[in-house]
């Protein structure tokens, strides 16, 4: 379903070229369920970013469902990302003049979607998320924690295949962490491709398998123990 072949991304700056991804080959087969690990700066955000359509790499190939996205236009390649992906950003990008019910209301918005079956999936979601009593609010007047959940529930309410996390418990309890981890096992047994960074060994092990980046370079790849 995705394959990067010898994708490549580095900033330049008077020094010279600063190289954040290296020579990246990967290959996730739909219905996967992957995890992308690594020290701080070592480009898992960047990465990740660059499978969701919404960076570009300098050089190589990025095929999504045999289209060629590293030949597409900015625009087309926003389009695939709304039909095809969920992505929870590491630092939650929730439209702050929007409440919480209008944030996860948007990637609805972009499909066909009648208004009326539009207010019962938010309502759906805000139940799952146990946020009903905060859809009124905007994001400044809830918790880190709250609206990281707000950012899962965004990116999951229209059943992408794909979902992209980053970090997507790092402002959680480990309570509300289960409970997200959880919710992505479900969603990946019924079918929803899943890539997730996370530090978190215990939550790496829901997916099939690691990736380990180190400096920009793909340092191991592990299958965790089916424990
Ligand atoms: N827009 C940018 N301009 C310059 N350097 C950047 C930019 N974005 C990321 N970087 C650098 O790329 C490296 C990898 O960043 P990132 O992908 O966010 O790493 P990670 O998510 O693993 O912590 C870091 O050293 C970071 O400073
Ligand atoms: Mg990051």
């Amino acid at each position: 379903m995705i394959k990067l072949k010898q994708i490549e991304k580095f900033y330049e700056n008077k020094a010279g070229k600063y190289y954040v991804l290296r020579g990246i080959n990967l290959d996730v087969a739909q219905g996967e369920f992957l995890s992308i690990m690594g020290p701080s700066g070592s480009g898992k955000s960047t990465l990740l970013h660059i499978l969701g359509m919404l960076d570009d790499p300098n050089s190589g190939e990025y095929h999504f469902l045999n289209e060629k996205v590293h030949s597409m236009k900015e625009k087309q390649r926003g389009e695939l990302h709304k039909q095809y992906i969920g992505f929870v950003f590491q630092s939650y990008h929730l439209i702050d003049e929007l409440t919480v019910y209008e944030n996860i209301e948007t990637p609805l918005l972009y499909r066909k979607i009648s208004s009326s079956e539009r207010k019962s999936m938010v309502a759906d979601t805000l139940d799952r998320f146990n946020m009903v009593a905060k859809k009124d609010l905007f994001p400044n007047q809830l918790s880190g924690g709250q609206q990281q959940l707000v950012g899962v529930a965004r990116a999951i309410i229209g059943n992408p295949k794909v979902i992209l996390a980053d970090e997507p418990t790092g402002n959680l309890n480990s309570k509300q962490g289960e409970e997200i981890m959880a919710l992505f096992d479900k969603l990946n047994k019924e079918g929803t491709t899943i890539i997730q960074v996370t530090h978190n060994e215990r939550f790496a092990r829901y997916a099939h398998r690691v990736v380990h980046l180190l400096d920009g370079w793909v340092d191991k790849e592990e299958s965790p123990p089916s424990s």
